[in-house]
Parts: structure tokens; sequence; C-alpha cells
């Protein structure tokens, strides 16, 4: 897959550097244990993970299993879930020969990290960080889990015990990253003055578009409003007849007008990597329902080959799993190391 259009100069010119260097990089990126991944996590996240991968990118895929308890006590469904996650990087095109994949819980040292990390940051700048403000404003800070309150610090344990120097984020996830960047700065300032330890990771922002859900609001993984990269043909098919659309037969592509009819058409040229308006013009006046054959279609053929492969790696478990164990493996093997330097710089190894 081409580079995308850069999402700004800074990004453009990390590209670049990609390009003539990618050894230099390490990219860590994860996401929650909490459903299977989607069509949006595809085309905004998943898609580029690869594409880094394969342009020789060291890529470590987390998953987050701590974080799906910071709203949630039940884990029963955990097993599942993570396996399912594992199943979907394969789908999607990470190489378990190149790539880690790895569950923070498994991985002792990385969780020790959020002690010292707690130190360096007060309750208010915890406080200001939006997601927590959030949760916040949503829960109450009486019914907010700690481990909820710590979200962001607990993200920087996932990035600087790996060592990551750069993580694919789209814009919610700046604040997390740049409060990462703020422990690194002050433990080196604390602790290793003169020869900065840990590499301030830099964010880089994603280009892709934001998609909608087929019900117009925010796509996500538990409100059946988006199409999951599991789903069948005729799963699709169902899916993408319940979107919302408008009564105008003329299709176009106007997100600001008709956000419902564009998210649609958008979801087709992302299949196809053409632009949407020429997808729009193709349709012309047929309406609604040549809009979501087109669609259904597109999504379909996209989509054929990562379903097949995912059912392949799906039917054996016991492959995940041993994908999933040498992923945690290799991460408890970086964490160690950067515990045990933490822990020499902080003068705590009696
Ligand atoms: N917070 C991220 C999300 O909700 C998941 C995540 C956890 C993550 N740790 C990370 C992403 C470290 C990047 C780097 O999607």
């Amino acid at each position: 897959m081409p580079a995308p259009t850069a999402a700004s100069p800074v990004e453009a010119g990390l590209e670049r550097q990609i390009a003539r260097d990618p050894g230099a990089f390490r990219i860590l990126t994860g996401d929650r244990p909490t459903g299977p991944l989607h069509i949006g996590h595809y085309f905004g996240t998943l898609a580029n993970r690869v594409r880094l991968q394969r342009a020789g990118v060291e890529l470590i895929v987390l998953i987050a299993d701590y974080q799906a308890l910071t709203d949630r006590a039940a884990t029963t469904r955990l097993p599942e879930e993570v396996l399912g996650l594992v199943a979907d990087y394969l789908a999607a095109g990470v190489d378990p020969e190149r790539a880690t994949i790895f569950a923070h819980s498994q991985v002792a040292a990385l969780n020790q990290l959020l002690l010292p990390f707690l130190s360096l940051v007060s309750v208010a700048e915890i406080g200001r960080n939006p997601t927590v403000k959030d949760e916040m404003a949503a829960a109450g800070s009486s019914a907010m889990s700690g481990l909820m309150f710590a979200y962001p610090v607990h993200q920087a344990a996932d990035i600087l015990a790996c060592r990551a120097n750069l993580v694919p984020v789209g814009k919610d996830q700046l604040p997390h990253l740049e409060l990462t960047r703020v422990i690194a700065r002050r433990f080196n300032e604390r602790y290793s003055p003169g020869s900065p330890f840990f590499t301030e990771p830099q964010p880089l922002l994603s280009s892709a578009p934001m998609l909608a859900g087929l019900d117009g609001r925010k796509m996500g993984k538990s409100l059946g409003n988006s199409v999951p990269l599991r789903a069948s043909a005729d799963e699709t098919a169902r899916l993408v007849a319940k979107a919302t659309t408008d009564p105008d037969r003329r299709i176009t592509y106007d997100p600001r007008r008709r956000p419902e009819v564009s998210t649609l058409v958008l979801i087709a040229a992302l299949c196809r990597g053409e632009a949407p308006e020429a997808i729009a013009d193709a349709i012309g006046g047929g309406g609604a329902a040549a809009l979501k054959a087109v669609v259904t279609e597109a999504l379909n053929d996209r989509f054929a080959p990562i379903r097949a492969r995912r059912r392949e790696v799906a039917a054996d478990p016991g492959y995940l799993r041993a994908v999933l164990e040498a992923g945690n493996e290799q991460a408890r093997m970086t964490a160690d190391s950067t515990l045990n330097a933490v822990l020499r710089l902080m003068h705590t190894r009696y």
C-alpha cells in the first residue's frame, strides 16, 4: 500500500525518515480487548501498522487487557476477546515472524514501572487528561476506578517499557502520548541527568479520515454500527442494509451536509482505493439501494482475503496462543531490561 498523504508537515518528515532508515524506529500500538476489530480500525490504524511493518519498522502490538478492566468487572470473556484480537491482527497482515504481539497483564516488569511513573506526575495533572476527565464526568469520581484514573500513566508504562520511539495514534490519544513524554523527561531529569535514559516517543498522527458508524453515531466495537473484520459476506450485507441514509436519490459525497450517505461512499472508496467523488458519480441517481449494493460488494471484495486468512488462523487456537506466548516472552525480555535499568538509575538495587 502506498504511504498515505501525511497528516501534517511533521508526519511528512517522519515518513521520509522512516523510508530512509526504518530500522531506527520501534512502534508500539495497541487495542483494548473489548470486541472484534472492525473496518474503522482497519482503515484507521491496522492497515497503517502493516504498511510500516512491511517498510521494515519494528512493530510491537499490545493487547491492553488491564485497560479493559478500567470500566468493567467481568473478565470471563477476556480469553476469547484476546485470542480474537490475535486472529484479527494476523489476518490483517501482522507477521509474527517480524512483529511482537503481547498482552500487558503477562509482563510483570511493565506493570511495575507504573509505580515509579506515578511518583513523577501529580494527581492534578492526571485529572487534566481528557479521557480521565470525560470518565470522571460520566461516572463521577466516586464511581471511577483507581485504575481508570491511572490509565494514562499505565499507557506511558506500556510505551516506555518497550522503549518504543514512535506511536501511531488518533487525535484522541495525543494527550496520553504527551503525558508519556513528560514522564520520560522527568525521569531523565531526576534519575539520569546528563545522559537521558528514555527517548521521548513521537506520535505518528494518522491521516486516515475518521469513519463514522453506519447509524451516524461514532463507530464503536460494541454498538453494532460497524462491520467487523470477521463478518461474513451475508452479515456484511445485513449490516449495510440497516445503515442510515437519506431520501435524496442522487448520491453525492458531501460529508458536512449528508454525513450518513457520505460515510457509505467513503467506505466503498477506501475499499477500492478510489476517490469518494468518483464512487458517488458512478452511482449517480441510483439511490440508497444502489449505494448499499456497491458498498456491500466493495467490502466483501476488499476483505475476502483477510477473512479467509482469519478463518484459517481462528481454527487453530493453539497456534494463536503460541503466537501470543512468544510475543509475551519477547516483551518480558524487553521490559525486564528496562525495569532493571530504571531500578539501577533510581538507586533501588540493594
Ligand atoms: N488506549 C488505547 C486505546 O484505547 C490502547 C492502548 C493502550 C495503547 N496502551 C497503548 C495505544 C500504548 C498505543 C500505545 O485504543
